[in-house]
């Protein structure tokens, strides 16, 4: 594992930007996985200067890690206070760069049958010949993608239910702005499993300010455990580049 502490977001995210370019300059065709929330949006406005001096995404195939259940848009159509995570991508990512539409995969938060939709979802990704590289946050309770704490370190996408955790905090980054009540939040989400990230080539996993610090040395140094998913990183095979600030890389031990 590459642990690697810069000094601020900036920083981070254009070195998270740079890995990720990296990947696609070798492999034009290659296949990301994509988070949502607020560490990333960095990383992806860096990948969208980078591709204004001519990154080339028109090849390139995107997964990404989660939606709530029951709220998705479709790509491109108007909308006002749509907290999906495809509106998030869009509006972040997919618009200022040219992925193509038929290349991006989103959990669908509207699938008539979830349950179907989810094994769909993991043939789609072997499809594609499996992640080149996927991209993570951390949660505050620990997570990876909405793999909340008690989820298999073997689990697969599936429906889930949101900790009490997640949804504060999602209440607090995402919703509060828009003036929804945290009532009606949802409760469930479509996620990739632990096991379905794993199996991913590469990972990278991005974290700042100083509310991650404590999660961030627990996953990377603490024991390996269902109830922290992301300390799932310490048993992966591939290469994991774990970027982070300062603040959130303030706890970690140099062991
Ligand atoms: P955040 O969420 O980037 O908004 O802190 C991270 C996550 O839940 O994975």
């Amino acid at each position: 594992m590459n642990v690697i502490i810069k000094k601020d977001y900036e920083k981070m995210s254009d070195y998270a930007a740079e890995v990720i370019a990296q990947v696609v300059r070798s492999k034009p065709d290659c296949v990301l996985g994509l988070a949502t929330g607020s560490t990333p949006r960095g990383t992806y406005a860096k990948l969208a200067i980078k591709h204004k001096q001519g990154l080339d995404f028109s090849r390139v195939k995107t997964f990404n890690l989660d939606e709530y259940l029951g709220l998705e848009i479709e790509l491109h159509k108007p909308y006002a206070f749509d907290q999906s995570y495809a509106r998030f991508m869009h509006e972040e990512f997919f618009k200022h760069v040219n992925i193509r539409k038929e290349n991006i995969h989103l959990p669908k938060g509207r699938a008539e049958d979830p349950r179907a939709f989810c094994t769909w979802y993991e043939q789609e990704i072997k499809k594609a010949g499996g992640i080149d590289l996927q991209l993570l946050g951390i949660g505050g309770d620990g997570h990876w993608a909405f793999n909340e704490p008690g989820s298999s370190l073997s689990s697969r996408t599936r429906v889930i239910d949101l900790s009490a955790q997640t949804i504060d905090d999602n209440y607090e980054s995402f919703y509060k702005r828009s003036g929804i009540e945290k009532e009606k939040m949802p409760r469930q989400a479509i996620t990739m499993g632990i096991g379905t990230i794993l199996e991913s080539k590469q990972l990278l996993m991005i974290a700042n300010g100083e509310k991650k610090a404590a999660v961030v040395a627990k996953a990377l140094q603490g024991p390996v455990t269902s109830e922290i998913t992301a300390s799932a990183i310490q048993l992966f095979k591939g290469r994991a580049f774990v970027v982070v600030d300062e603040s959130a890389g303030a706890q970690l031990k140099s062991c």
